[in-house]
């Protein structure tokens, strides 16, 4: 269905979150490397809404840098007096816009950009609901609200757990809080909106009842429990971060991604993986990952910022760090830790390395232990080595400096001063050796120890 008409969103995000215990506002807790509240909004800006407010209690400074670079508005609602007092915040900037509105909560991320469309359409389907509301069906239903609704989904009652009745509480039909109403129903509805209940708060699913009074009908749509998933707690948003891994390792296998063991790989929000890439147990992706395909990712790698060419290996145990540029078939191997540094094709550093600051040419060798030496506690230096050059083991390279092409250090060199292109740089001290003496050396100490 395409969709005509424009729509606005009211995120309520107003909640103290006193069970976070954090003081960190809780939709800016992140999911998967990323705020809360900014899957949210990313997800909602893929379907185009005309506009975006998030009501917030507390901590308005914490969340309107986000919301302002996502081209939304912040309203604040001074006092949490309920659901629909919150969703009536809005009012004042929505004044005028006309078209539909969704309603969601900044705590509840994982809802899908497909289910915000099936409330749209719901909403414009030809029966015309006043008010759509999703409903899930969880294995607990726990003290969410419930809705009493026919078999065609038209809602007869919702009620507050609190104020249900041991018939109404067996219902496993629960509210979600996520509606969608037109703006020209909505604020009317929410004006009427009283707080004679349990919790003496302003309910917003009372809209459904009160449009009913009105002799206008509501409908429910169902959305899948995971999705529908709040956080509350830091149990809560470990358990949503479980949930989100295991779509995107779902994903990733369904994109051609062998993952050999699914549960141990964690990716972050925007991690970009290319087909027939394998991915060992225990890898761990940060923010700002992009593997083309057929790359190797071995076990126990910690990988962010980092550009990943095709064909090349990763680990065991190594460590990308932001600016690491890995070329075609490159291969970074156990205990290496590249930060700011592009491996050329080809290029290998297998062992226990640090390659910070650098351009490593195509088909350069790394030797074991080699450490570009970048900073100097006050400032980062670069190290340059050229195309096919061999850096013998257990060098320090120390910065600025480069390295000619096809050019040698001898191992254990400390090199400070630029090595030419075919070259042998040797820097350490010079071996010399002495005759019989290590020979001498045991039958003289023997001696001593047998008459002491
Ligand atoms: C609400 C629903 C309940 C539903 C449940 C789903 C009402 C009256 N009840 O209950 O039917 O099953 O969500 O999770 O709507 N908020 C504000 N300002 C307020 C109050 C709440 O912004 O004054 C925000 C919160 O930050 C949160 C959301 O609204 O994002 C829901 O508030 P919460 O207090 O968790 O509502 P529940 O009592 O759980
Ligand atoms: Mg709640």
């Amino acid at each position: 269905m395409t969709r005509t008409r424009p729509f606005a969103a009211i995120i309520l995000a107003a909640g103290k979150g006193t069970r976070m215990k954090s003081d960190v506002h809780k939709v800016l807790h992140p999911i998967a490397g990323r705020a809360m509240l900014d899957h949210l909004l990313g997800v909602l800006d893929g379907l185009g809404p005309a506009r975006k407010v998030v009501v917030v209690g507390s901590g308005r400074e914490q969340v309107e840098h986000l919301v302002e670079a996502r081209k939304g508005e912040v309203v604040v609602q001074e006092q949490q007096l309920g659901t629909a007092h919150a969703v009536l915040q809005a009012e004042e900037k929505l004044g005028g816009f006309a078209g539909d509105v969704l309603i969601l909560y900044g705590d509840t991320p994982l809802i899908e950009a497909e289910t915000m469309a099936r409330m749209l359409d719901r909403l414009n389907a030809d029966d015309a609901p006043t008010v759509v509301v999703v409903g899930f069906r969880p294995d607990d239903p726990l003290a969410y609200g419930r809705i009493l609704a026919r078999d065609d989904g038209t809602i007869d009652k919702m009620v507050e757990y609190k104020d249900a009745t041991p018939e109404e509480r067996a219902v496993n039909l629960c509210n979600s809080g996520m509606m969608a109403v037109r703006s020209e129903n909505l604020f009317d509805l929410l004006a009427k909106v009283g707080n004679d209940n349990a919790a003496g708060e302003y309910y917003l699913p009372d809209i459904v009842m009160l449009a009913a009074a009105d002799g206008r009908r509501s409908a429910v749509i169902e959305a899948q429990p995971w999705e529908m998933a709040g956080v509350n707690s830091r149990a809560e948003l470990a358990l949503v971060e479980a949930e989100w891994q295991r779509r995107r390792r779902l994903k990733a296998m369904a994109d051609g991604v062998t993952l050999v063991a699914p549960d141990t790989v964690w990716f972050a929000h925007d991690t970009i993986v290319g087909r027939d890439c394998v991915i060992e147990p225990n890898v761990v992706f940060g923010p700002g990952v992009r593997v083309a395909d057929g790359v190797r990712i071995r076990a126990f790698s910690h990988i962010e910022g980092a550009d990943i060419a095709t064909g090349a290996e990763i680990g065991p145990y190594a460590r990308l760090r932001p600016g690491a540029e890995i070329g075609e078939k490159a291969k970074v191997g156990n205990f290496v830790e590249v930060k700011k540094a592009r491996l050329g094709k080809g290029a290998k550093a297998n062992h226990l390395s640090y390659i910070g600051d650098a351009d490593v040419g195509a088909g350069a060798n790394i030797g074991a232990g080699t450490i570009t030496c970048n900073y100097d506690g006050f400032f980062k230096y670069p190290t340059k080595i050229g195309e096919g050059a061999f850096i013998g083991s257990n060098s320090a390279l120390v910065a600025p400096v480069s390295v000619g092409a096809n050019a040698i250090v001898g191992a254990g060199s400390v090199v400070t001063r630029d090595v030419a292109d075919d070259a042998l740089a040797l820097a350490r001290g010079e071996q010399s050796e002495r005759p019989g003496w290590a020979a001498r050396f045991r039958t003289a100490m023997a001696a001593k120890k047998k008459s002491a």
